[in-house]
């Protein structure tokens, strides 16, 4: 088993609490990613679960063992690195090849799975270059090939494509998932992308400023976002955030009245995924003015605002609004999440 439990780590550097206090399970085979904005700590995790980098407090066991002081190369994993550490005086063959190596493996074996990893990350054509007549992104395949090549029980890669190009990047991830799946690896994937995230990941953890704020499959956190944070990091466009003045517990949509968890008065935000409205004739929609109406081909993004607030609304391809019409949107109420103005947390989602 190579489970990871992560548990109430913290770590400091001087004054700075680069980890607040981080707690994570990844169960054996599963594949999670940090997720999350430059600075939030995704890597200092990683290199604490790795062992480059001591944890001031708090505790990380991999298969229910502690492996706090132990070496990194105790722990029985494979590290993709973010600056896609590739050693210069070796060939691209010995790179992929160092792991094996290490473990002693015969010339058989190390021939067989250098090429197998090879042709997942299509590398095969510059097995005898060094990594200085490469490109980054090369380079950083070559790093990925080197890391599945052992074929680890637990794999841990920090931004592992962020050097591809978008059509690479995209198939990279789909062969990703495949060979991760068939192989049962347990993998902990760093990205400040969320679709990769998205794509690739059982389960996501979203962090920010050092801690979780999150964890979930990528439908319940894309669809229930616990908070206000989460709902505007994930999706593209990111969540809508309406702030309604409440009645009697209840805010105006045009002329529908959606019941709310707030009790009788005061405001709470109307989180609104882009997608989850329609068009419905003024006065009974609740209106939107368009500013921007930009055809993508598989649907038409409108930029513009309700209640003077900014908002970015999805229909269908076929539709046809312009760019300064004053539209009305049927929201659709199962799809809405309600927040708190105060704290920016998700009221809990009603029983359907
Ligand atoms: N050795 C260090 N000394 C001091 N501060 C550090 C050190 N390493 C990281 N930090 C700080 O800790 C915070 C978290 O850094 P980390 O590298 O984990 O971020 P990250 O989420 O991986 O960001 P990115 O997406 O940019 O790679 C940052 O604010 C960073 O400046
Ligand atoms: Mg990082």
């Amino acid at each position: 088993m190579a489970n990871i439990v992560i548990n109430r780590i913290r770590k400091s550097f001087g004054a700075f609490d680069a980890l607040k206090e981080v707690s994570l399970t990844i169960n054996d085979g599963e594949f999670v990613s940090l997720l999350g904005p430059s600075g939030c700590g995704k890597t200092t995790l990683l290199r604490i679960i790795a062992g480059l980098e001591t944890a001031s407090t708090g505790d990380v066991s991999i298969g229910d063992k502690s492996v706090i002081g132990l070496a990194p190369r105790d722990r029985g994993l494979a590290m993709v690195f973010q600056n896609y550490a590739v050693f210069p005086h070796m060939s691209v063959y010995e790179n992929v090849a160092f792991g094996l190596r290490m473990q002693k493996a015969e010339d058989a074996r190390v021939k067989a799975q250098v090429e197998k990893a090879a042709g997942l990350l299509h590398i095969e054509q510059y097995l005898d270059r060094y990594p200085n007549k490469l490109s980054g992104g090369q380079r950083q395949r070559v790093a990925v090939a080197r890391a599945l090549a052992v074929e680890p029980k637990v794999l841990l890669m920090d931004e592992p494509l962020s050097n591809l190009d978008a059509l690479l990047r995209l198939e990279m991830r789909t062969e990703l998932k495949t060979v991760l799946q068939s192989s049962g690896t347990t993998t902990i994937y760093v990205t400040h992308d969320q679709t990769e995230a998205m794509g690739l990941s059982d389960r996501i953890a979203v962090m920010h400023g050092g801690i979780v704020e999150q964890v979930g499959t990528p439908i319940d956190v894309y669809n229930h976002p616990a908070t206000r944070f989460v709902g505007g990091f994930i999706g593209n466009p990111p969540m809508n955030f309406i702030r309604m003045p409440v009645s009697n517990g209840q805010v105006c949509a045009g002329s529908e009245r959606l019941a709310t968890p707030a009790q009788s008065g005061g405001e709470i935000i109307l989180g609104l995924r882009g997608e989850a409205v329609e068009l419905a004739p003024l006065p009974q929609g609740l209106e939107m003015k368009v500013r921007v109406a930009e055809p993508m081909g598989s649907h038409l993004l409108l930029t513009g605002s309700i209640h003077e607030q900014p908002v970015r609304v999805i229909l269908a391809a076929s539709e046809t609004v312009r760019s300064g019409d004053t539209i009305g949107l049927k929201l659709d109420s199962k799809r809405i999440t309600w927040l708190s103005p105060e704290s920016g947390k998700a009221f809990p989602a009603a029983a359907a």
